[in-house]
């Protein structure tokens, strides 16, 4: 990055890509502006070729000739045009961001300051190195020194403007259960924006981004990858102005927003990151996993080996009574599972959604002898204990409400509406983050609980006087609850999770180091979801779990291997009643679990890059890679008749050296024939009859194996013929039958 002051004083980035090696070379990257430009204005009678329409500015505000959306919008009872130049600049040692979360690691900290003389506002642009990472990290800090109030009513954490290079946007959008979709659009002249306004940094639209230049791809070209420290209200902007230069910012929403400053007080912006790559979005997600891993994941839980979890969820909702949880336990514990998960239910009266939120005490009809019991019997089965809870909420059916109904957000005038039966209670207030505090410490502190999911269900209406602070001011009490509990309880493991996908960013991975990704556990459409969410964050932090064959969700039939092929790439869980499964299904699921926790470190510590997508094949490939290991993934979206020749196909391997490759071998149910198993069968078995249910539960076919050795130059140019895949003429051995929805895992190894 060269950042210079301009003649005029004003801070222009002129450069960001590739890196640079000397100051000399910034002679030549500066831009000079011979002549003015048409319908321009001049920012000073000295140069009148300058104007501000034109300079690459670090933050613009309105009012000085930059017709540009602003990234600043200031006003005091003098007006709002402010005109900053640029006063100082200093180098220092990296200080936190003071009540919001900064990255850690970071190399050096330049700080610009910037002064107004005549409105009397300071303006520090911070700039964090995060030079091993090769990340930039910025935001903003306004100070009021006029005795008037200052009004800010946009503070966007940054603006980076580059050349126009024909970029597509790439965005992660969804809804409940549909998190993470990957949409791509070309920018054209204009504004694009990217928001939530929920209040929390949500499911709809994630603030992670990425630029595409033309032509780039996976693997190769220009990309461009920012990300918000934030969990709230965000907006990210794009606008290619009028002479095609793309202006990029990130940062809180301006919706709603209205901060005041009196004399002497100032305000900062989270921080966002930058990142760029030539090495396609692979690349570029690459440098994001990395630095998510390394600098925003504290430090205790980077090398933390993320145990396997069963969660009772999906298995029993609030429907469970004490030996219900303890015969899952004993399952289990029995298939390998080292971390079992008590979900929502098991507190106050709660048994449906309409009540309990906020009572925090043991339903000791359902449990009785309390947490504590359950977690003495996890123990006895050499598994840890954890919890489920939704501190933030309280429903109107609780004794919490009644005895607090002021601590809920409303704005008294309004009967607040509820979401899923409940209201949201106002973290902005010191008493309720107390309150949360206090209630999460005492159920932590009342069984050996090493584990919490950590749920959100609801986004916030009623909202009290808008624009204010008010969005900010709760993300602020959120982060102050989660940095006093992260504190107090660092050997409890936090999982983040808000209806899944509802608050997945940097702000909650830096005090929880993971996140449930989706309430969505259809193996096919987590293929999306997943893939979307590595673009911009690690393995390591996103939790996946194997559930019942027919998907909850989707109501789609898929088999348990297919969903564990997907679940792996990253924190494997399990979240299906094992009282239910036959005997070659606990067969499978130990299986799987003796493999992930084989190659456990590949699969949560690994790099992740997409090899091929449905776009480009009717099998998508994904790999995850560390040292001399690498595993892919291979997965089919429907069986197509005559099936192409598929290859195993992988990234980054080294081209003279050999590798040993070998397929996982998978359980393929009788069922999956239907009335064709009767080709094998010497009684026959009617299609989904009694009889062939019991077969199928004791005995099923094999998928074919297939291994070998191959050179990386093999791997890399077309790759390795994969046996070939049924064609509806005939089944053996070496026939590989993936179906709809299936998958196959591949584990190579350099000799
Ligand atoms: C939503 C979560 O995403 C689910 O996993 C589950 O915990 C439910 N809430 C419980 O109410």
């Amino acid at each position: 990055m060269l950042i210079h002051i301009t003649p005029n004083k004003k801070v222009v980035t002129e450069y960001f890509g590739s890196r640079l090696f000397s100051l000399k070379e910034a002679t030549a990257l500066t831009r000079t502006y011979p002549t003015g430009q048409g319908t321009s204005l001049t920012y000073d009678e000295e140069t009148p070729a300058v104007s501000l329409d034109y300079l690459k500015a670090d933050f613009a505000t309105a009012g000085r000739g930059d017709y540009a959306w602003p990234s600043l919008i200031l006003s005091n009872k003098d007006g709002g045009v402010f005109d900053f130049i640029f006063q100082s600049a200093e180098v220092r040692k990296p200080q936190n961001i003071v009540g919001l979360p900064t990255p850690h690691g970071a190399s050096e900290e330049l700080v610009l300051t910037c002064v107004e003389p005549v409105m009397k506002v300071t303006i520090l642009l911070h700039y964090f190195v995060y030079e091993s990472n090769d990340v930039f990290g910025r935001y903003l800090e306004i100070k009021n020194e006029n005795e008037f109030p200052l009004a800010i009513t946009r503070a966007e954490s940054f603006q980076l403007v580059i050349p126009n290079r024909e970029y597509s946007l790439v965005t992660l959008y969804g809804s409940w259960a549909n998190e993470n979709n990957v949409e791509e659009v070309r920018i054209g002249h204009g504004r694009l924006v990217n928001e939530s306004t929920c209040g929390l940094s949500s499911n709809r639209h994630n603030p992670f981004f990425l630029l595409k230049e033309k032509g780039a791809n996976a693997q190769k070209g220009v990309c461009y990858g920012f990300n918000l420290v934030y969990s709230g209200n965000h907006e990210e902007s794009l606008e290619l102005d009028a002479f095609s230069s793309l202006h990029i910012q990130s940062g809180i929403s301006p919706l709603y927003f209205r901060k005041s400053l009196v004399k002497g007080a100032s305000f900062v912006t989270p921080m966002a990151i930058m990142a760029y790559s030539k090495e396609g979005t692979n690349g570029l997600s690459h440098i994001m996993q990395h630095f998510v891993n390394d600098c925003v994941i504290q430090a205790q839980y980077k090398e933390m080996v993320r145990p396997v979890v069963y969660n009772n969820w999906e298995a029993t909702m609030f429907d469970f009574s004490k030996p219900k949880l303890v015969s899952l336990m004993k399952k289990a514990a029995d298939l390998g599972v080292e971390l079992f998960v008590l979900d929502d239910g098991w507190f106050g009266s709660r048994d449906d959604d309409s009540h309990g939120l906020g009572d925090w005490e043991v339903n000791s009809k359902k449990i009785p002898g309390g947490l504590k019991s359950l977690s003495d019997i996890a123990a006895l089965h050499h598994m840890r204990f954890g919890i489920w809870m939704e501190p933030e909420m309280v429903n109107e059916e609780s004794k919490c409400y009644k005895a607090h109904p002021e601590w809920i957000i409303q704005d008294h005038l309004h009967k607040p509406i509820k979401g899923r039966h409940q209201f949201m209670l106002d973290l902005s207030k010191k008493e309720v983050q107390d309150f949360v505090v206090d209630s999460v410490s005492e159920v932590l502190n009342s069984a050996d609980i090493t584990y919490l999911k950590w749920d959100c269900n609801r986004m916030m209406s009623d909202f009290p006087l808008v624009p204010s602070t008010f969005f900010h001011d709760y993300i602020l009490g959120l982060y102050s609850v989660l940095a006093r509990l992260a504190f107090t309880f660092p050997d409890v493991l936090f999982e983040n999770c808000a209806s899944g996908g509802n608050r997945f960013d940097l702000g909650m991975l830096s005090y929880f180091p993971q996140s449930w990704l989706s309430d969505d556990t259809d193996s096919f459409q987590r293929y999306y979801i997943q893939s979307g969410a590595y673009l911009g964050y690690p393995l390591s932090v996103c939790s996946n779990h194997v559930s019942a064959k027919t998907s909850n969700q989707m109501l789609r039939k898929s088999s348990l291997d297919a969903k564990f092929d997907i679940a792996s790439f990253g924190i494997l869980g399990y979240e299906l009643d094992l009282n239910d499964l036959t005997s070659i299904d606990e067969k499978t699921i130990a299986g799987q679990i003796a493999y992930y926790k084989e190659h456990r470190d590949l699969f949560q510590m690994g790099v992740w890059s997409e090899v091929k997508n449905f776009s480009e094949s009717h099998l998508a490939l994904w790999q995850v890679q560390s040292g001399d290991e690498t595993i892919i993934g291979t997965f089919e979206k429907l069986q197509e008749p005559a099936p192409e020749e598929s290859h195993l196909e992988g990234l980054n391997f080294k081209g003279d050296a050999l590798y040993h490759f070998s397929s996982r071998q998978e359980s393929i149910s009788l069922k999956k024939f239907g009335h064709l198993a009767n080709l094998a069968s010497p009684v026959h078995l009617k299609e989904e009859g009694v009889l062939q249910s019991i077969v199928a539960a004791k005995k099923d076919m094999k998928s074919e194996e297939q291994e070998g050795t191959v050179s990386g130059n093999a791997l890399l140019s077309g790759g390795v013929f994969l046996s070939q895949e049924w064609s509806g003429t005939g089944y053996n051995k070496d026939v590989r039958l993936l179906g709809d929805f299936g998958g196959r895992l591949y584990y190579l190894k350099k000799i």
